[in-house]
């Protein structure tokens, strides 16, 4: 009897302790840390590229209290070194070791594609905060997949327009051999030729070589009207240098996709003055909502942000309004995705909304170098968006 009566008060208590505990803490995944996976590049010709995208994503984060959706952000990192050969092994890192809930990455279009296709397999959110890979919103399009940037086919073709607006007719172009470089010169080459010039010359060097000597030789003794090019990180900075020493700057305009004088100015230094470049972010918009961006960037960082920081930061933007829309759940995938497709994300660049296959329908400007700033010259191509071949959503 004794024994009975001791189960019973056991009993009760255990019940009156779980029903506590269910008044106290909110039910679910919901009430669980938010895992998020940022693969990027730490090391490598993209390392400053992945520390600015780090950064933007953390101010953002910040400025929610630490907090998506009420869930508590926690971060796990791989440094993708911005290697294609081991894109697929880094994201299952995340993916399957850490059990992450959403990806952040990456710099590099192979790697992101690799990403791409694990995202797509798993069912993994991606928001890709810079990769311009055509095909992540083209033919690898998915309801899961979501960019923050652009695609290479963007900055390209307002360049080639800009170029032949010029009145410039014969073009030498010149990139790293992946698909970055081979889009970008791409969507330039449609736009130059659709306005009469034509491209005489493609030139390329493996990603990531800057032995660009005998490939200048060659321009130089092509004589071109004009040049355009896409390299970005250290790389962008060694090509302006040496391009400045052939001796070719003051022969033959340089022209290039933004990311050629983008968070390098400052180690490029007059070689880069007066260069010309189209991208979707410049140093001097000055809306009150950039101003107060770059003020909380530099208060925190001590450095200026760049595009990478700003992609980065809409990143964490388009994360908050997605899993607001969930209630911070990740499984709501079309809840998620539907409420980004009629989202105005209100961005430092100026605000912009993703097209049916998530990629943002932006503003790219014509920006020319002053000192150490890429000085908004006009706007380029207005509300451009990516064509998205392929993509069946
Ligand atoms: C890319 O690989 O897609 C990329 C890398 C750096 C800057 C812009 C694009």
């Amino acid at each position: 009897m004794t024994t009975r009566r001791h189960a019973l008060h056991t009993l009760a208590l255990a019940s009156a302790a779980a029903a506590l505990m269910a008044l106290s803490a909110p039910a679910g995944a919901q009430s669980q840390k938010l895992k998020v996976g940022l693969m990027l590049p730490y090391t490598g010709t993209f390392a400053a590229l992945g520390n600015a995208i780090e950064n933007g994503f953390r101010l953002h984060v910040t400025e929610l209290g630490g907090k998506i959706a009420g869930r508590e952000v926690e971060f796990f990192k791989v440094d993708d070194e911005s290697d294609p050969s081991k894109a697929t092994d880094n994201v299952n890192k995340l993916v399957k070791r850490d059990n992450v809930d959403v990806l952040i990455g990456t710099v590099h279009s192979g790697v992101a594609m690799a990403m791409a296709k694990v995202a797509k397999d798993t069912g993994t959110i991606l928001i890709v905060p810079n990769a311009g890979a055509d095909a992540v919103t083209g033919p690898m399009c998915a309801p899961n997949i979501f960019r923050s940037s652009f695609s290479n086919w963007q900055p390209g073709y307002a360049m080639g327009e800009v170029v032949a607006k010029k009145g410039h007719k014969k073009v030498v172009t010149i990139t790293w051999k992946y698909a970055a470089g081979d889009e970008s010169v791409k969507g330039f080459k449609e736009a130059f030729e659709k306005g009469g010039g034509q491209v005489t010359k493609e030139l390329s060097l493996p990603f990531p070589n800057v032995e660009f000597q005998a490939l200048l030789t060659e321009i130089a003794a092509a004589k071109p009207d004009a040049v355009y090019t896409f390299f970005a990180g250290g790389g962008a900075v060694k090509f302006v240098k040496d391009y400045a020493a052939a001796g070719l700057k003051k022969s033959i305009p340089l022209y290039g996709a933004g990311f050629i004088t983008d968070g390098t100015l400052e180690a490029q230094g007059d070689a880069a003055a007066g260069l010309l470049t189209t991208l979707h972010y410049a140093d001097s918009l000055n809306p009150p909502r950039d101003n107060a961006f770059r003020l909380a960037y530099a208060k925190t960082y001590k450095l200026q942000p760049d595009v990478y920081a700003v992609q980065g930061y809409d990143a964490a933007q388009m994360l908050a309004i997605g899993l607001n829309a969930t209630k911070g759940d990740v499984s709501k995938k079309a809840e998620f995705a539907a409420a980004l497709q009629k989202a105005k994300i209100d961005s430092p660049r100026g605000a912009f909304t993703m097209s049916k296959s998530h990629n943002p329908v932006q503003d790219m400007y014509l920006r020319e170098v002053v000192g150490k700033e890429n000085k908004l010259v006009s706007v380029a191509s207005k509300g451009l968006t990516d064509p998205a071949r392929g993509c069946k959503l």
